[in-house]
This record gives structure tokens, C-alpha cells and sequence, in this order.
């Protein structure tokens, strides 16, 4: 059985931290899902650590749910969560939910992620009442990037820092299971998380947060174009990739590979009188 929403709500009744990945093919979902994290996020952060795109507003909602189908294959405890690319639960109730309906009835997740708070609880109101969970995203939401003018902490100035506890409360309000905080404060973080009855999961919002979800790729150091201040390195997989791939091209010029361990043997005498 996989990771229900019930289970993670009462998590945060047991004061039991919540860890989140991303993930975003079928191996390294395998990895995550038997090391028993249980709730896998197929973020839209793919467009950037994965596909190269400069930020995540590119991606459209096909590449999501080919990523998405991936993931669950790989995946057997784990709740997975799709996340909803830009613009594809703006333009209306009827958009939201066809487009929310897709991640669970094509590609297998278990939930869906969008980004926003007052300004989206209606949608996530429509989605959650036709049975689909819903995870909010708030504070530093990517999709807005030029908005808000570049990745910077959100809700520093008591105005901001209101706005930020209504967008908690709106999406609790209209029945989101969780609630993603990303770039706030720690002390901000924390008062939320205390404020609302459903679990809060940050990112760069501190120790406070009932639960923490990080980019996989970051965590494991095997995206280099830059390191968020929020990101540990548990490993730097980029340096043992590369000296890999350096080792194998140096030894296929070198003719050193393949060995014969590498290699399959036939009798030869069924190859006589195939040549003149
Ligand atoms: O797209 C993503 O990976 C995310 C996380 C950073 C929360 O939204």
C-alpha cells in the first residue's frame, strides 16, 4: 500500500518529520521508494535539472506526465506527487481539474502540486472536491519568477509575512493535504507551520517545517550549474560521473575496452567459408 494522505497529515499530529524527494525517472524513483521516503515529488525543478531549460516555465504538462508515468513505474510505497507546470491551472476551474485529472488517471500519481495560495484556493477547492489531493506551493513559487523580479526570500516585511500566513490558511481552508514553503524565513516558517493543521514541507524555510523536500539532483551533487544555499551535498556524484565517463572514453581509445569478461565467445568453425 502506498503513502496515504491521512498517513502524512497524522505525521505531523506525532510531531514526526516528513522527508520529501524529487524524482524524475524510474531508477533513481526505485532508489528513493526503498530507502522509504514517503512522498516522492515529480517537480517541475525537471525543467532546469534535467532538460536544460533556464527556469521551469517551459515545461509543459506532456513532459510532466511522461516523467510522472516513469516515477511510478519505479515506485511501489511512496506517494507520488505531480507537480502542475505553469499555466496549466490558471485559466480556469474546467483547466485545473482536466489537467489535474491527467496526473492521476494517465500517469499514475497519487496527488497533485500547484503553486499559489489565495489566489488559486478556489482551483484547489474544485480539484480536492472531485477527490484528487492537492499540495500547495507558497512563498518562492519558480512559476512566478518574473514577478517577482529573481529568486529572493520571501515574506521578510510584516506586510509580506501576512500575506504569506492568509496563503497558508486559504489553502487549508479549501483542503490541500500539505502545504510547500519555499525561501521563507525560518521564524516565519515556523509560525505557520504552528498556525495550520496541515503539514508544512520547506525548502530553505529552516528546521521549523513539519517536513523538507529537497531536489534530488542537489542533494546528491549531480547538478552543477550552481548549488542552492538550501541544498546539502550528500555526495558529489557530478566528479564520480565524470571520472567514469573520462576512464571508459580513455580506454576505448586506448583499446582496452572491451575485455573478454565483456565479451561473448561462439565456435568459430561456423564462421569458416564465410570469407573468400
Ligand atoms: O519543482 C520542484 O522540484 C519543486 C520543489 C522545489 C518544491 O517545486
Amino acid at each position: 500500500m502506498r503513502v496515504s494522505i491521512n498517513q502524512v497529515k497524522e505525521m505531523k499530529q506525532r510531531g514526526e518529520k516528513i522527508a520529501m524527494l524529487t524524482a524524475y525517472d524510474y531508477a533513481t524513483a526505485k532508489m528513493v521508494d526503498e530507502v522509504g521516503v514517503p512522498l516522492i515529488l515529480v517537480g517541475d525543478s525537471l525543467g532546469m535539472v534535467v532538460l536544460g531549460y533556464e527556469s521551469t516555465i517551459p515545461v509543459t504538462l506532456e513532459e510532466m506526465l511522461h516523467h510522472t508515468k516513469a516515477v511510478v513505474r519505479g515506485t511501489k510505497q511512496a506517494m507520488v506527487v505531480g507537480d502542475m507546470p505553469f499555466m496549466t491551472y490558471h485559466i480556469s476551474t474546467e483547466q485545473a481539474l482536466t489537467n489535474a485529472a491527467r496526473f492521476i488517471q494517465e500517469a499514475g500519481a497519487q496527488a497533485v502540486k500547484l503553486e499559489g495560495g489565495i489566489n488559486v484556493a478556489d482551483k484547489v477547492q474544485k480539484i480536492v472536491e472531485c477527490g484528487i489531493p492537492v499540495m500547495g506551493h507558497i512563498g518562492l513559487t519558480p512559476q512566478s519568477i518574473h514577478q517577482f523580479g529573481g529568486f529572493k526570500i520571501q515574506g521578510k516585511t510584516p506586510e509580506a509575512a501576512a500575506r504569506l500566513l492568509d496563503d497558508a490558511r486559504a489553502l487549508e481552508a479549501a483542503g490541500a493535504f500539505s502545504v510547500v514553503m519555499e525561501t521563507v524565513p525560518t521564524p516565519l516558517a515556523a509560525l505557520i507551520t504552528r498556525e495550520i493543521s496541515i503539514p508544512t514541507i520547506g525548502i530553505g524555510a529552516g528546521i521549523g517545517c513539519d517536513g523538507q523536500v529537497q531536489v534530488i539532483n542537489d542533494i546528491l551533487g549531480s547538478f552543477t550549474d550552481f548549488v542552492p544555499k538550501h541544498a546539502k551535498q550528500y555526495a558529489k556524484l557530478a566528479s564520480i560521473m565524470s571520472n567514469a565517463i573520462g576512464e571508459y572514453y580513455e580506454e576505448v581509445k586506448a583499446g582496452k575496452f572491451p575485455t573478454e569478461a565483456n565479451s561473448f565467445s561462439m565456435d568459430e568453425s561456423a564462421l569458416a567459408g564465410l570469407t573468400k
